[in-house]
């Protein structure tokens, strides 16, 4: 079958985003040889490099050229210690984010293998968080007043809107219809923070009317942490905040191995997303050539799943679990390979599995 061709940014960016987003392509490479994808990539040098040397974040006009050229972004990390502020990540990513509105940060918490968990008490580890991705404190509202002095004031302001709120609670049942997940948890902090935390309670339980089939659940954020850790097997899908989720899907990602494993995908339903491993840049092992590739990996596989090709997210899980049953991971997995070790093991695999060898 002749597919329509589709055309991937890439954007390995800092520290080990180009060592995982490398063995990254090379998957894609694989897959599109194996299956006549007619996948396109084009390379983008947007980062610290970029940003020291030529003052350029986020090149003019590159999001309208994104979102009439391009059927998906596949991102490494951002940051490098010569940028404390991360003022380049913040127009990049979080310029991407907000500009091509992608107001679903969906994040997987999934144990693939149970000798990544590392808690005691065995139980199933497979949820998703919708992260709200365009709003909270992360819309650079605010300022400083009196700065430098022993009188400083610093106010971010934390934004939550009618719409931002619905699109992603209604996000999630969706999501949790389609999946046949029972339950949506909604983790809030309505307990301290009135005013936006009543909007969230309040659309909450109006969309959740519309969905009978489908527990709507609360959780305080504080309490949800520590569920996460102590029950996590009760969660199908929780939808929560931009910050909390920022917070909530780190510690999601030490209980299945860690960042290394952890994948995510930036959405608008129906239009160009942008699909990133949830760890940043690592600057303690940057070049080191021991960054776990598997979370870009799988990013790779849920790409190529927003996309509609079926059956390759399965085919890189099935082939991560052998990498890890075979010990062939990198240290931060308590192994001896590299990164693009791990990554030929996991692509030779993948394309076994996908050719039903
Ligand atoms: P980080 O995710 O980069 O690293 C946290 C810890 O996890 C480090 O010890 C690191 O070595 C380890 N780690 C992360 N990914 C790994 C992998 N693939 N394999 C093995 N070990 C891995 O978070 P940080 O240290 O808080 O941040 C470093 C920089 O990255 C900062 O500038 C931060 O702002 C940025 N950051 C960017 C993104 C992004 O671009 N999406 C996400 C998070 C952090
Ligand atoms: C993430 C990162 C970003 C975030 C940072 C780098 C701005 O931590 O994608 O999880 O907070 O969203
Ligand atoms: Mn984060």
């Amino acid at each position: 079958m002749l597919h329509r061709r589709r055309r991937i940014a890439v954007v390995p960016g800092d520290g080990i985003g180009p060592e995982v987003i490398a063995v990254g392509l090379q998957l894609l490479e694989a897959i599109n040889h194996h299956l006549q994808l007619n996948l396109e990539v084009v390379m983008k040098d947007w980062g610290a490099t970029l940003w020291l040397q030529e003052g350029i974040g986020l090149p003019a006009g590159a999001l309208d050229d994104l979102s009439a050229n391009y059927d998906a972004i596949y991102f490494g990390a951002l940051g490098d210690p010569r940028i404390p502020d991360m003022a380049h990540g913040k127009e990049i990513l979080l310029g991407i984010r907000q500009g091509l509105d992608l107001f679903v940060n969906m994040r997987p918490v999934k144990l693939l293998d149970e000798s990544l968990g590392i808690l005691k008490n065995k139980q199933k580890i497979d949820f998703v968080v919708m992260r709200e991705n365009t709003e909270d404190l992360y819309t650079f509202i605010g300022g400083n007043f009196k700065k430098g002095t022993m009188d400083e004031v610093a106010i971010d302001q934390s934004v939550h809107t009618r719409k931002g709120v619905e699109r992603i609670i209604r996000y999630a049942f969706e999501y949790a219809q389609e999946n046949k997940c029972q339950k949506v948890t909604l983790g809030d902090k309505s307990n301290a923070i009135s005013f936006g935390g009543s909007l969230w309670q309040r659309v909450f339980k109006e969309v959740s009317r519309e969905y009978p089939s489908i527990k709507a659940d609360h959780l305080f954020v504080d309490v949800m942490a520590m569920e996460m850790v102590c029950h996590p097997g009760r969660f199908d899908v929780i939808v929560t905040s931009n910050l909390f989720g920022d917070i909530l899907t780190d510690l999601g990602a030490g209980l299945v191995g860690g960042l290394g494993m952890s994948a995510s995908a930036n959405i608008y339903p129906g239009k160009i997303g942008l699909f990133e491993p949830v760890h940043g840049s690592a600057p303690d092992i940057a070049g080191k050539k021991q960054a776990n590739p598997i979370a870009a990996l799988l990013t790779a596989g849920m790409m190529l799943d927003f996309l509609s090709v079926p059956g390759v997210l399965l085919a890189i899980e099935q082939a991560v679990i052998l990498a890890i049953t075979n010990q062939e991971v990198t240290p931060d997995l308590g192994g001896l390979q590299t990164t693009s070790e791990v990554g030929q093991f996991v692509i030779r695999e993948t394309i076994r599995c996908l050719l039903g060898e």
